[in-house]
């Protein structure tokens, strides 16, 4: 149905949390969901490997050379196709980009993020899209939201919006979403009574994948 691409040259600022959370909201929707794991340091292949992702979840390793067939393969076997990415810049984040029906660009609210974020936007924005018309649907996801009040956040958030850049959700500063990495599983098999936070996470997980939805539906719908 569609191909999810994480996209940011930025290291650290949660692409493979989003990938992980995204594919359990999508997995918990009764979606079949494969991760195309294109970061050389393959932490979500070995999350995979090592632990319980889910029998709709599958992973799979790419690298520059094979990110393409990857992908393509990939939309064969499963219902959401998921590309997380190396923290660099490099071949695989255009790539994936040219082949996505969405990208998310995650951000902390931090000024170095943002200007990372509008930079990533304007590579989507260079990038030839599978439809060949326009830009790729995209939208930076604020991660790592404080959860009080943050007056530096509300700043961000206006300098995006001045860029005009879109934002598709935010997902809050949260244990549960650190414990993703050493529980080895989805946000829904983490359990509740030992990692606070799990179930607004697991919330805030299904609000992005609607949103995400919503925004690749509507524009299919635009290019039909
Ligand atoms: N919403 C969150 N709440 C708490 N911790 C988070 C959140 N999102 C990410 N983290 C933590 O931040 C660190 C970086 O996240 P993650 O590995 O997802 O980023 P990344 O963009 O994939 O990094 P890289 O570019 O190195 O691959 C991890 O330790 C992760 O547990
Ligand atoms: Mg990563």
């Amino acid at each position: 149905m569609a191909v999810i691409a994480l996209a940011s040259p930025k290291g650290g600022c949660g692409k493979s949390t989003t990938a992980i959370t995204l594919a359990g909201a999508y997995a918990e929707q009764g979606y079949t969901v494969r991760i195309i794991d294109a970061d050389p340091r393959q932490r979500v292949a070995r999350w995979a490997e090592v632990g319980t992702p889910g029998d709709s979840i599958s992973v799979v390793s790419a690298d520059a050379t094979s990110i393409v067939a990857t992908i393509r393969s990939a939309e064969l076997d499963a219902q959401i196709v998921i590309v997380d990415v190396e923290g660099s810049a490099n071949m695989v984040v255009p790539l994936a980009i040219s082949r996505a029906n969405f990208v998310i660009i995650p951000a902390n609210p931090s000024a170095a993020d943002v200007e990372d974020a509008i930079a990533t936007v304007q590579i989507v924005h260079d990038t030839q899209t599978r439809q060949h018309e326009g830009s790729v649907p995209h939208g930076v996801l604020w991660t790592r939201v404080p959860t009080f009040q943050s007056r530096e956040f509300v700043a961000l958030a206006s300098q995006l919006a001045e860029a005009g850049v879109p934002v598709i959700g935010q997902l809050a500063e949260r244990t549960a979403y650190k414990s993703l990495f050493s529980y080895c599983t989805t946000l829904d098999q983490l359990p509740p009574d030992e990692v606070p936070g799990t179930d607004k996470a697991r919330a805030e997980g299904i609000v992005l994948a609607d949103a995400v939805t919503q925004a690749i539906l509507a524009n299919q719908e635009k290019a039909a």
